[in-house]
């Protein structure tokens, strides 16, 4: 099969990284969610972590240098070289056009970009009630998508937090931020005719479906 160079597109708490951790696991290809590589950052208190942690308390956008970095990284590495799944990244056109540049180096593109589409008033509910294993940063909702033991991941066993960027007032910033900033995007993945809307107000499984339905056609044509 031809690699599958996918970008997970949409608002803060679209359902991004449920539906990230399950097309991983149909794809087994690397995952990159900049919002996880950061706040692993954060925790393990490295240079880039120190940098980004009052952007990301404040439900800023950290510098796009930083996350460019991150990224190229990533994909100069060899891991990705048979195809990768970006979440939160980009964010901005300035992230957008480097991502280009960087692909176009390596005599590589983009396969789509999957658009997860929630309203605003949704993803205040979503996020309030969301939960985050410790250790790798797997997702639940208290009452959409509950753990089998309250407060524990059934994946690794550790223990669930809320992150303190979903707090309402953090939240209302980040959607500021997201139509602001990343929104853009979206007109411009449609010109490079990219772009895949999914609607992400049905339950994670429905969504899981047609996101699996629409990739499943994209490795078709990409043979
Ligand atoms: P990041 O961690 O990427 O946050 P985000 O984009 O705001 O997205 P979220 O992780 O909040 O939501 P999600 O779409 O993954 O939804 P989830 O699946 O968890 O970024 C955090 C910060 O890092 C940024 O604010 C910024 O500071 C910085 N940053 C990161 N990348 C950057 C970049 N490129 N440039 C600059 N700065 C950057 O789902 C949410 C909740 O809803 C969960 O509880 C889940 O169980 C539930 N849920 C999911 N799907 C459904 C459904 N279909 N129905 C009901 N509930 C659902
Ligand atoms: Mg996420």
């Amino acid at each position: 099969m031809a690699e599958l160079n996918l970008i997970l597109l949409g608002p803060p708490g679209s359902g991004k990284g449920t539906q990230g951790e399950r097309l991983q696991e149909d794809l087994d290809c690397p995952y990159y969610a900049t919002g996880d590589i950061l706040r692993a950052a954060v925790k393990e208190g490295t240079e880039v972590g120190r940098a980004a942690k009052e952007y990301m308390d404040r439900g800023d956008l950290v510098p796009d240098e930083v996350l460019i970095g991150i990224i190229s990284d990533r994909l100069g590495s060899g891991e990705a070289d048979h195809g990768f799944i970006l979440d939160g990244f980009p964010r901005t056109v300035v992230q957008a056009e480097a991502l280009d540049a960087e692909l176009g180096e390596l005599g590589r593109q983009l396969t789509a970009v999957v658009l997860i589409d929630v309203d605003d008033d949704e993803i205040v509910n979503r996020l309030s009630g969301r939960r985050v294993c410790q250790d790798k940063g797997h997702v639940y909702h208290v009452e959409y998508n509950p753990p089998a033991e309250e407060g524990i991941c059934d994946v690794d066993g550790s223990e669930l937090y809320t992150r303190d960027d979903d707090r309402p007032e953090v939240v209302r910033h980040r959607l500021e931020q997201y139509h602001d900033k990343t929104a853009p995007l979206v007109d411009y993945y449609k010109k490079q005719g990219l772009l895949n809307r999914v609607e992400g107000a049905d339950d994670p499984d429905r969504v899981g479906e047609k996101i699996r339905t629409l990739v499943s056609t994209l490795s078709l044509e990409e043979g």
